[in-house]
């Protein structure tokens, strides 16, 4: 069985809408991935799909095992790894609801390797193939999308502080948890990677509002209709 594509949905998108043909427990060199791992289909082309954040929302972003979600993926054979997920802009001019590909990413405050016993570096970057592929899927389908920008990754639980996103807005557009491990593990493992962000909400003390986590969830799940329309046009399409 073929699998060339992943994807790793977040809070916003617990399935993805398209048939599902298989689904199993996966296990890894590092343990469980954070959910079953589905194998849909569409028009004869597969997809593995795993849920970050477990299937009942249950494991919070700095406990994911991203090396047991993204080896799993690896290990069917997947050669292009997309991410969705929800992020804070950093920006005024970034107005939630939006869609971001960004360009790039920064991640200081998690790193995570599968090097653990050899000594090798990446010179980490997110696929600009696969970032294009993206765009142009969202365009044939009329979506709006900004194509650039760069995601922090902070570890999170916890929302970020007024003062913290003082300093990250001059440095990044939008804010997030995830994208920086998920983009090296996968570079690291050889495979090509990139997010669609749903923008939904603005990072604290950016806008008059507080960011809220129950409000964001509910937006992510509305936003992310159009994450899984562009990732389900380039299944569909590939
Ligand atoms: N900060 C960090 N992660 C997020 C945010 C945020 O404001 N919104 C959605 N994910």
């Amino acid at each position: 069985m073929k699998v060339e594509i992943g994807i790793i949905s977040g809070s916003g998108a617990y399935e993805l809408g398209a048939e599902i043909l298989e689904e199993f427990e996966a296990e890894t060199p590092y343990g469980k991935p954070s959910s079953k791992v589905q194998i849909v289909e569409i028009e004869k082309n597969r997809a593995a799909f795993i849920r970050r954040h477990g299937p009942e929302h249950s494991i919070p972003p700095h406990r994911i095992n991203h090396r047991a979600n993204i080896y799993a993926l690896h290990s069917l054979g997947v050669e292009n790894v997309i991410s969705l997920g929800s992020v804070g802009s950093l920006k005024e001019g970034i107005k939630p609801p939006a869609t971001v590909i960004p360009e790039d990413y920064i991640s200081p405050f998690r790193v995570d390797t599968f090097f653990e016993d050899r000594v090798e570096h990446i010179a980490p970057e997110l696929d600009e193939e696969l970032r294009k592929e993206l765009k142009e899927s969202a365009l044939e389908l009329g979506i709006d999308v900004r194509y650039g920008g760069v995601y922090l990754q902070t570890l999170g639980p916890r929302l970020e502080t007024k003062a913290e996103i003082r300093m990250y807005c001059r440095y990044a557009d939008i804010v997030g948890m995830t994208v920086g491990s998920e983009a090296a593990l996968s570079q690291e493992l050889g495979m090509k990677f990139a997010a669609i962000c749903s923008v939904d909400n603005y990072a604290h003390g950016i806008s008059g509002e507080i960011p809220n986590f129950q409000e964001i969830l509910k937006r992510a799940k509305t936003n992310q209709e159009k994450s899984k329309a562009i990732v389900l046009n380039f299944i569909e399409k590939y």
